[in-house]
């Protein structure tokens, strides 16, 4: 039996958990399979009422006793630091050492692209390393707050870590039949790091004869993911500039209301989240699209080699679309929880 972790978080995180939530069930009963779905209260709520944002036992039971969590976002006006999201979501993902972060951006349907002449074959995947980089938290302040105050944040790249993320873009590659892997750094100024991400990416690349590789710098490549989007296939790169170009895919897909991720370290337990954050401009109205977080639910579905069911969640997410049973960010006139009420029907019969 499968256990899968419902983590909502602030902002519209609930929201849409919630209908991620609706839609696996469905999903699960259309199918005859057992999957049981526990909600967890981690959140600046808890936070803020407990002053605990994850304890070392609920971090050793979510990884342990489930086989994936879904989370909605982080993020809350009332914790300007941040900290809770760094204890839970960094914390998981590196706690876990979840170094995939595979962050899918298909343009499902052309009308949803602000782009003029979209093309309707749009399809990136970026594998963004998700353990290192200038999220690995070395750095420091000094003299903080004073006339003379120094403030550093060092990008960490481990030959290991490259290795494993470059390695996983090319053998994504291969077993889904594309044919180029685009590596994006900025390696003609982080010339160490950049260094090595190259060396690394050549040698991997070089095990796959097939696929053709290349490299470009990410101003570049933020100008070419508007320019022509549909070039690019399999994008490798580090955890920051990753996190910054799956916005931008994102949005020339459809938007961040339609972008899912999964934080992965292959054969372990897994978490997925939108890319969206917690949207506390528009947390509360029943406007957030739930689909990022459908998108999940069915990533989650597949991770778990219940193939069929993810098939058939995708499906949803595409007819949602085309019959226009969508929030305001695609232009319909749903709220959230219909958008699941309505997936629930088709899926659950
Ligand atoms: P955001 O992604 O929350 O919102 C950016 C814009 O996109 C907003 O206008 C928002 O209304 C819109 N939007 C996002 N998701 C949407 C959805 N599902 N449906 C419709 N519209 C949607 O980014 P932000 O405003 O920069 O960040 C808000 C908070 O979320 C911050 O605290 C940030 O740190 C956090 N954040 C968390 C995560 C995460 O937990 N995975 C990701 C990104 C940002
Ligand atoms: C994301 C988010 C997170 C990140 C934040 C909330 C820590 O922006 O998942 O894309 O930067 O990784
Ligand atoms: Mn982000």
């Amino acid at each position: 039996m499968a256990r899968i972790a419902l983590i909502g978080g602030d902002g519209i995180g609930p929201e849409v958990i919630g209908v991620a939530e609706t839609v696996l069930a469905a999903a699960a009963a259309g199918h005859g399979l057992q999957v049981t779905l526990d909600r967890w209260d981690l959140s600046a709520d808890r936070y803020l009422r407990s002053g605990v944002t994850i304890t070392d036992a609920e971090r050793e039971r979510l990884t342990g006793e489930y086989d994936a969590a879904l989370v909605g976002a982080f993020g809350d006006p009332r914790v300007p630091d941040n900290a809770h999201a760094r204890d839970i979501l960094l914390g998981l993902r590196f706690s876990a050492d979840l170094y995939i972060n595979f962050r899918p951006c298909r343009l499902l349907v052309p009308d949803l692209s602000p782009l003029r002449h979209p093309d309707p074959g749009t399809d990136i995947v970026f594998f963004r390393e998700n353990t290192e980089g200038l999220y690995a938290g070395v750095g420091g302040s000094f003299k903080t707050g004073t006339g003379d105050e120094i403030a550093t944040e060092t990008s960490v790249n481990t030959r290991k870590g490259v290795e494993r993320i470059v390695r996983a873009a090319f053998e994504h590659a291969a077993r889904t039949g594309r044919g180029r892997v685009t590596l994006v750094d900025k390696s003609n100024v982080l010339r160490y790091e950049g260094g090595l991400w190259r060396r690394v990416f050549a040698e991997v690349g070089a095990e796959f004869p097939d696929i053709a590789r290349e490299a470009v710098y990410v101003d570049a490549m933020a100008m070419d993911l508007v320019r022509r989007p549909q070039r690019y296939e399999v994008v490798v790169t580090s955890n920051l500039f990753g996190d910054i170009l799956s916005d931008l895919g994102a949005q020339v897909t459809g938007g961040l209301g339609l972008a899912p991720s999964a934080n992965l370290n292959p054969g372990t337990w897994a978490l997925f989240e939108p890319v969206h954050g917690s949207a506390p401009d528009i947390a509360g109205r029943g406007t957030a699209n739930p689909l990022a977080a459908v998108g999940c639910a069915s990533l989650a579905l597949s991770h778990l080699g219940l193939d069929e069911a993810a098939a058939d969640v995708d499906e949803c997410i595409a007819e949602s679309i085309r019959e226009g049973v969508t929030t305001p960010d695609l232009g319909g006139d749903s709220a959230t929880g219909e958008v699941g009420e309505w997936m629930a029907a088709r899926l659950s019969g």
